[in-house]
Order: structure tokens, then sequence, then C-alpha cells
């Protein structure tokens, strides 16, 4: 349940830390399931690369299944130019995604729960339908930046409904790539969209207004534990992880029922139906 502040917080700036929101034991859980998942995967037969600098670069093929799979995503920096692991496999990879709320059962539970339905209602979601999750595990030492970007980009609704919801797994500061927000750029306009075309996935630019200077960014350091939500346009960004400290996190994209989702979003459900948070 959210309070008036809260609600009036999300309005005004486009995000809102929620502090505290998962217990210990929930996010222990979750970190050593995505560890399995991570320790059972073999990198064998697959080389993707995530990068949000160059989002071509990853294998279409590779994300276009993951929306209906659970698929692990390389760091760049963890391959060498053969494709040959430079790093152990443990501390290799970027992300897992992209339907591990409805597949895992354990991410199943994390992402699920009355308290998540009253947090969306509170950020005035009618009705919910989440599309991805992942885990970002933003490596020690070459967890690669991401660049600015509006999570809109990825999920097209008419009217704009898609809203993120960011649980640090592990705290997570300036010194180890924690998120910054251009506080209230949510009222800016959507500036691309990454869409699919066949078998083929591109960025579209659609509007040139630049992205935010340093000056205009705020960073969000936070607690494990504690839940960022933010809205689909807000510009956000998150810088190379050089630390030593791993910074963990899982997000949820939830668009609202209510408002269509475009034919042309990369991602695009054939089998798995789509569920709210209850
Ligand atoms: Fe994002």
């Amino acid at each position: 349940m959210l309070t008036p502040a809260q609600r009036s917080h999300y309005v005004d700036h486009g995000w809102l830390l929620v502090e505290g929101f998962k217990p210990a034991p929930a996010l222990a859980a979750v970190r050593s399931r995505a560890q399995q998942i991570v320790d059972n995967f073999d990198p064998g037969h697959q080389r993707a690369v995530f990068s949000s600098v160059q989002p071509e670069r990853v294998a279409d093929a590779a994300l276009i299944a993951s929306a209906e799979a659970v698929h692990c995503f390389f760091e760049e920096e963890a391959l060498d130019a053969g494709g040959r692991l430079v790093v152990p496999k443990s501390r290799s990879i970027n992300k897992i995604g992209h339907a591990l709320h409805d597949l895992d059962p354990v991410f199943d539970a994390f992402s699920h729960g009355p308290e998540l339905a009253a947090v969306a209602s509170g950020l005035g979601l009618v009705q919910p339908l989440l599309q991805q999750s992942m885990v970002i595990f933003k490596q020690p030492g070459i967890g690669g930046e991401v660049r600015w970007h509006q999570d809109a980009s990825f999920f097209v609704t008419e009217p704009v409904s898609v809203t993120t919801f960011w649980f640090a797994l592990e705290g997570a500061d300036e010194g180890n790539g924690c998120l910054w927000v251009q506080s209230g750029g949510h009222r800016t306009p959507l500036r691309e969209r990454f869409v699919r075309d066949g078998d083929r996935l591109a960025m579209e630019k659609l509007d040139p207004m630049p992205w935010p200077t340093t000056s205009q960014a705020t960073a969000l350091p936070v607690k494990a534990g504690d839940l960022v939500c933010f809205h689909g346009l807000l510009p956000h960004c998150s810088a190379a992880n050089r630390s030593p400290r791993s910074r963990l996190a899982y997000t949820l994209h939830v668009t609202d029922a209510g408002c269509a989702y475009s034919p042309r979003n990369w991602l695009q459900r054939t089998r798995l139906p789509l569920r709210g948070f209850v």
C-alpha cells in the first residue's frame, strides 16, 4: 500500500524508492536460485552477449527466444575475440531473462503477491501484466555500462503504461554501478524504440531530444531489499562496475492490459499467457 506522499512523489518525479520492501530470506532465495541457473547453464552452444551500448550485437534469435524462456547472456568483457570465456563462468553473466517470473518457481514466488499488486495499483496500473523479468548481475570489475534509455522503448503501449519494478538484491551505490535517473524526465518524449521486423531486431530513432547531462542526473543508492519503481519514459542509466563488489538486481517490466501492446515490440508472447501480480 502506498501513502499519498509516495504516490505524489511518483507522479512528480517519475520514480519511487520503497525501502526494505523485500525481506532478507526472499532475497537469499532468489540470489541462490540465480546462481544455480548460471551453474546449470552450458555455455558450450550459446554465446549471446548483451550490450545496451550496442544492442544490435545481441544475437537476435537468442533474444527473441528468451521472451518465453530462461536464457543467460554474457558480459561483453567476459569473452575474447574468439568467443572464449576469459573469466570464470560464475562471473561471466550479464543477465538472465526474460520469463523467469513465469517459468521458475522461486522467481515466480518473488514476482507475485498482494504487496506488489498494491504497489502497482498505487502507481496507477489498473490491470498489470508482467511482460518480462531479468536478473542483472553487474559483475565485479567487468559489469558493463547501461547507457541512458527509457524502458518504454522496449514495450510500446498506447497510451504509455510500462512501469519498471527494480529490486535491489544487493546494495548499490555510485561505486558499484547504481541506477541514475533524470528526476521528472518522464515528461520528456520517447527518444527511440526497439522493434522486431521478422527475425531482425533494431533500434529506431523517434525523437531528437538529447539524453540528460550529468548535472541533470540523480544517483539512486539502495540497500538490499529496496524496491525502485519508475515510469516507462523516465531516462535512466548505470555506470560500469569497476569495483570488486557485485551489484545484483532483479527487474520486472509491467504494462497495463487496458493499453494496446504494439505488435512491433521485440517481446511477443506466443505460448505463455501473460499474468498479473496475483
Ligand atoms: Fe532500463
